[in-house]
C-alpha cells in the first residue's frame, strides 16, 4: 500500500522497464536541477500559526477562470500509455475525480479530444488544460490549438523552455528514443497529409520568439499561460505580451541543467510579475508542506509531473486518484496545524529560511 508520493514512486519502478524508469526519472545531462527542485523544499521551514483553525478547510481555487477542488494541477507528462494501457483517459477520470485540473500534454498518447470526453463523461465539472508547443508551421499550430478548443480546453500551457529537445543522457544511453510500436502522439495524427502521429513530428524551434506568442494571441481567447519562464526579465515580457499566467518550471530539470530550483525562483518572479498574473509553480513538489510553502510564499497553485506517471504506472486510474486523495489529506492535514483555515490564510510569514548552517 502506498503511503507517500515517494511509495507510488518504488512500486512503479518495481512494474516498469527500466528504460522507461529512466525515462520518467531522468533529467538533463548531471541532473543537477533535477535534485535541486525537491532539495529546495527541504531547505525551508514552515512556523505555524496556533489556535487559530477551524473545523473545515477550503481548499478549492479558481484560476484563470478555471474551478478545481485542489490547488495542485496536473502538469502534462507525456506518453501515459508507455505506463499504462488506458494512458491519459485513466488519468484524466483521476483528475476529474479529485477536481483537479489536468494539462493535456501536446505529446499524448491520446488525441485531446478524447481525453475531455472522458472527463465529461464523469460528470465533473473538472478542466482540461491543453499544452502546445509552438510549431513553426503556424497553420499546423493553428490546428492543434482548434483541436484543443473544440475539446473544450479552458486554457493553453505554452512550453517555451524547449528550442532544442533536453540532453536526457539516460534515454541515449538506453537508445530511447521513440515510442513502441502501436502507441502514437495521436494529437498530430492527421494535421497534414500522411502525419501519423510520429513524436518526431513535434518541432523544437529555437527560432520561436515573442512574435509568435503575440500572434497566438490573436488565434485564440483562451487564456495563456507560459511554461518555463525562468529569468525575471521574460517574466515582464510575458506580461507585456499579454500572458494570462506563468507556469514557473523548469520542465523538472529535464531541459537546462543546472538552472535554479523552481522554488527559489519564485519570490523574483513574483516579483516581476507584480500581481499582474497568477504563478503556478511546478518541479519537485511532492508533499503536503511542498504546497503549503509554494502556496505561502505567493504561488497560485502548484503542479506535479512524475508523481503521475508513478502512480499511474503502479494502479492506473485508482492509483493516480489515491496519489491525488493522498496529496490532499496531507495539504489539508499541514493547513491544519499550520492554524489555517483555507488556503487564503497562507502567508509568507509561515515560511522561513533556516537561520543556522544545518549540520
Ligand atoms: C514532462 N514534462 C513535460 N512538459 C511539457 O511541457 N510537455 C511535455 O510533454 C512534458 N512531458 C514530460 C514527460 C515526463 C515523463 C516528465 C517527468 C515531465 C515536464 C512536466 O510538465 C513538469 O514540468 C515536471 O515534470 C515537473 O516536475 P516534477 O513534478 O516531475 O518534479
Amino acid at each position: 500500500m502506498q503511503h507517500t508520493v515517494h511509495d507510488f514512486e518504488a512500486a512503479a519502478r518495481d512494474k516498469l522497464d527500466p528504460v522507461h524508469v529512466d525515462f520518467i526519472a531522468g533529467g538533463a545531462r548531471d541532473e543537477i536541477t533535477v535534485r535541486a527542485n525537491e532539495a529546495a523544499f527541504g531547505r525551508l521551514q514552515l512556523l505555524p500559526r496556533v489556535l487559530r483553525g477551524s473545523a473545515v478547510r477550503d481548499l478549492d481555487i479558481t484560476l484563470l477562470g478555471s474551478r478545481a477542488r485542489m490547488p495542485v494541477l496536473l502538469s502534462p507528462t507525456a506518453f501515459h500509455k508507455l505506463v499504462y494501457p488506458e494512458g491519459e483517459l485513466a488519468t484524466v477520470r483521476a483528475a476529474a475525480a479529485a477536481g483537479a485540473i489536468m494539462i493535456a500534454s501536446m505529446a499524448s498518447t491520446v488525441a485531446v479530444g478524447e481525453i475531455a470526453d472522458a472527463a465529461r463523461a464523469t460528470d465533473s465539472d473538472a478542466q482540461l488544460w491543453f499544452q502546445l508547443y509552438i510549431q513553426p508551421d503556424l497553420e499546423i499550430t493553428e490546428a492543434l490549438v482548434r483541436r484543443a478548443v473544440d475539446a473544450g480546453c479552458t486554457a493553453l500551457v505554452v512550453t517555451v523552455d524547449s528550442p532544442v529537445l533536453g540532453a536526457g543522457e539516460r534515454n541515449r544511453r538506453n537508445g530511447f528514443h521513440d515510442l513502441p510500436p502501436g502507441l502514437r502522439c495521436e494529437n498530430l495524427v492527421d494535421l497534414r497529409d500522411g502525419e501519423r502521429g510520429h513524436v518526431r513530428q513535434i518541432a523544437m524551434s529555437p527560432e520561436l520568439n515573442w512574435e509568435h506568442i503575440d500572434w497566438l494571441r490573436g488565434v485564440t481567447e483562451l487564456p495563456v499561460l507560459l511554461k518555463g519562464v525562468l529569468h525575471p526579465e521574460d517574466a515582464r515580457l510575458a506580461v507585456r505580451h499579454g500572458a494570462d499566467g506563468l507556469l514557473l518550471s523548469n520542465h523538472g530539470g529535464r531541459q537546462l541543467d543546472t538552472v535554479p530550483a523552481t522554488l527559489e525562483l519564485l519570490p523574483e518572479i513574483l516579483a516581476a510579475v507584480a500581481g499582474r498574473i497568477p504563478i503556478v509553480l511546478d518541479g519537485g513538489v511532492r508533499r503536503g508542506t511542498d504546497v503549503v510553502k509554494a502556496l505561502a510564499l505567493g504561488a497560485s497553485a502548484v503542479g506535479i509531473g512524475r508523481p503521475v506517471m508513478w502512480a499511474l504506472a503502479q494502479g492506473g486510474e485508482e492509483g493516480v486518484r489515491r496519489l491525488l486523495e493522498l496529496l490532499r489529506d496531507e495539504l489539508d492535514d499541514t493547513l491544519a496545524l499550520c492554524g489555517a483555515s483555507g488556503l487564503a490564510d497562507l502567508t509568507p510569514d509561515l515560511v522561513r529560511v533556516p537561520a543556522w548552517a544545518p549540520v
